[in-house]
């Protein structure tokens, strides 16, 4: 008993050493915010101190704070990388400095992928894949025009979640992409598209369903669709990504059709791999994956009851 008590005391007053420096995209969306909502509250837990860097959805915002880290000596580096290009030359710079990084939620592409240590990420394909396989399964042979809403341009997440809903749906013949625009993750750029859309497609009248990248630009999309005279979740069917409390508002209105859930918390496992790591050098495994789960109409107040608490 006395040396587990001493083996948790020595951990919690190693954590509480730590500092670790987090260059966040930006506050695009409720999930965004709920990120870094619990990485505060996950630092706090562990007794570690947690710096943030709002990179305001640019990547050289991004690369300027790592490099500022670096100079402050951090113990570690989180990024959730705007982008998935581009991170070599600050990347090599942190290597050098002997300070490992993590990459959250998003994933990045390099030569070299010793220049992070690990990505705490979803399956993004699956998530796509999640919300076309509904599609396939609700319209069944009836033809469905789709418009696609997807998230910031070059993320590593819209370009997976497109794909993944891509494949689902290329073997349903009567399934078609008729329009693809970037809403850049966030409720008013939704909408602003969503409306574009309606306005070129005969109303609304030509589209089946709205495939968006994440749950905000789906909400601006149904506010869109109401402000053309049409229903959302009937006229025009709803499949989005995060599990904000807003979608499963509006599916209980129902006015939102399908969501595959994306946790807030990927700091924590970042903190507990890098725990381990600063302890013993257990190098954790490269992609620490989270889960991906499909939720529809009938799940959406319990999984709204299950979000307070969780940062949004
Ligand atoms: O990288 C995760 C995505 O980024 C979330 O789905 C979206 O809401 C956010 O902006």
């Amino acid at each position: 008993l006395v040396s587990a008590i001493s083996v948790a005391m020595s951990s919690v007053a190693f954590a509480e050493s730590l500092t670790v420096g987090f260059s966040q995209v930006g506050s695009e969306s409720g999930w965004r915010a709920a990120e870094t909502s619990v990485a505060k509250t996950e630092a706090q837990k562990r007794g570690i101190t947690l710096k943030i860097a709002d990179g305001q959805q640019k990547q050289e915002n991004q690369i300027k704070a790592v490099r500022s880290f670096i100079a402050q000596g951090v113990d570690a580096i989180f990024i959730a990388p705007v982008v998935q290009t581009g991170w070599e030359p600050v990347l090599q710079e942190a290597k050098s400095a002997k300070i490992p990084v993590f990459l959250l939620d998003r994933a990045i592409k390099v030569k070299d992928d010793s220049l992070y240590l690990a990505v705490v990420t979803a399956d993004n394909v699956l998530e796509g894949q999640l919300i076309g396989d509904w599609l396939v399964k609700t319209v069944g042979d009836k033809p469905c025009n789709v418009v696609e809403l997807q998230g910031t341009v070059g993320a590593s997440v819209a370009i997976d979640r497109k794909k993944g809903f891509a494949d689902a749906i290329a073997k349903a013949h009567n399934i078609k992409i008729i329009r693809s625009q970037s809403g850049d993750f966030t409720r008013s750029k939704g909408k602003e598209v969503m409306e574009s859309f309606i306005k070129a497609e005969n109303n609304g009248k030509n589209i089946c369903m709205v495939f968006a990248h994440n749950d905000d630009m789906a909400i601006g999309a149904i506010q869109a669709i109401k402000e053309a005279g049409l229903k959302p979740g009937k006229d025009i069917l709803t499949g989005s990504i995060d599990g904000v409390p807003d979608i499963y508002k509006a599916m209980l209105a129902g006015e939102a059709n399908a969501n595959v859930e994306l946790t807030p918390n990927m700091a924590g496992p970042a903190f507990d791999a890098l725990a381990k790591y600063k302890k013993d050098g257990t190098v954790p495994t490269k992609i620490i994956k989270t889960q991906s789960k499909l939720f529809l109409p009938a799940d959406a107040q319990t999984e709204l009851d299950k979000k307070s608490g969780m940062g949004y």
